[in-house]
C-alpha cells in the first residue's frame, strides 16, 4: 500500500457510544493509527430495531466514513456486525471487520470446551450469528445466548453499580446460569462499562474460574493483524489522533464519553454530522 493510504484514519462506528469501549481498547493496541469515530447517537438503539432497519442505518454509516478516506471499517456494534457484516464488505471497497467473529473465537478460547454462554442485544440474539460464528471455530460448542436489552440505557446513564445493576444481570443471567456456561462473551459494546456488576454475578453463582470476555480487545488484536497482513499499517511513530462524530447532541457527549473511553476525549472537538 502507498503511503497515503497507510497515514489514512481507521474508521470505526457504533449505534452510540457504546463503540468507544472498542476505541479504547484500539487506542492501547494501535497507539500510531488515527481514528475517526461515528456515533450515530440520533437513531441508537439499534439492537431493539429490525434487521431491515439496521441494514439501512448500516449502510448510511458505512459509506458517511468510505467517503472521509478511511482505510478500513471497523463495526464496533455486535447488532450491525450481526445482521449487516457482508452487506458491508460488498458495497465499500475498503476491508471491514466486525466484533462478532473476534468475540466468539475469544470466548471459544475462554470457554475451553463447555458451554459458551452471550449476553447480547435482542437483534443479536435473534440473527444466530454467535452460534453460527462459534460453529465456524469448534462445532462441539454449544452457545447460549440471552437478551439483555436494559443494560444499554444502564450504561449510558452511567448507572454501573449498585442494586439496580446487579438484579437486572442476574436476572439476565439466570438462565446462562442454569444452562452452566464455561465462559460467558459480552455480546454488545455496551456492557463492558458494566463488566465488575456482571463479573460479580457471574463469580457469585459459577464460581471464579468462569471468565467474562470483553470481545474488545480480541477485535483489536485482530485488527493490528489484518493491518499487518494488508500492509495498511500507519508508519508514523507520533500518538494518534481521535477524531469523533456523533448524529445528534454533541454537546451531551462528553461526560458519557468518559465512562466508556475511560480517559479524557482530549483537544479533539466533537462534531455533529447529519446523514
Ligand atoms: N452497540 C450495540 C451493540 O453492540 C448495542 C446498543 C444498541 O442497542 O444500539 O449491539
Amino acid at each position: 500500500m502507498g503511503p497515503e493510504t497507510r497515514a489514512a484514519p481507521i474508521g470505526i462506528f457504533d449505534s452510540g457510544l457504546g463503540g468507544l469501549t472498542v476505541v479504547r481498547a484500539i487506542r492501547q493496541a494501535l497507539p500510531h493509527e488515527d481514528l475517526v469515530y461515528l456515533g450515530d447517537t440520533a437513531r441508537v438503539p439499534y439492537g431493539t430495531r429490525s434487521a431491515h432497519t439496521v441494514l439501512r442505518y448500516a449502510q448510511t454509516c458505512g459509506e458517511h466514513l468510505r467517503q472521509r478516506g478511511v482505510k478500513l471499517l471497523v463495526v464496533a456494534c455486535n447488532t450491525v456486525s450481526a445482521v449487516a457484516l457482508p452487506m458491508l464488505r460488498v458495497e465499500l471497497d475498503i476491508p471491514v471487520l466486525g466484533v462478532v467473529g473476534p468475540g466468539a473465537r475469544a470466548g471459544v478460547a475462554a470457554a475451553k470446551g463447555k458451554r459458551l454462554g452471550v449476553l447480547a442485544t435482542p437483534g443479536t440474539v435473534a440473527s444466530g450469528a454467535y452460534s453460527r460464528a462459534v460453529a465456524a471455530e469448534d462445532p462441539r460448542v454449544e452457545v447460549f445466548a440471552q437478551a439483555a436489552p436494559l443494560l444499554v440505557p444502564l450504561a449510558e446513564e452511567g448507572w454501573v453499580s449498585g442494586q439496580v445493576p446487579e438484579l437486572v444481570a442476574a436476572r439476565y443471567l439466570e438462565p446462562l446460569f442454569d444452562a452452566k456456561v464455561g465462559a460467558l462473551v459480552l455480546g454488545c459494546t455496551h456492557y463492558p462499562v458494566l463488566i465488575d456488576v456482571i463479573r460479580e454475578q457471574v463469580a457469585r453463582r459459577c464460581g471464579p474460574d468462569v471468565p467474562v470476555v470483553d470481545s474488545a480487545h480480541a477485535l483489536a488484536s485482530e485488527l493490528s493483524e489484518l493491518l499487518r497482513e494488508r500492509e495498511l499499517s500507519n508508519a508514523s511513530t507520533g500518538p494518534g489522533r481521535l477524531r469523533v462524530l456523533v448524529t445528534d447532541r454533541p454537546s451531551d457527549f462528553s461526560a458519557v464519553a468518559r465512562r466508556f473511553l475511560g480517559a479524557e476525549l482530549e483537544e479533539s472537538p466533537v462534531e455533529a454530522v447529519d446523514l
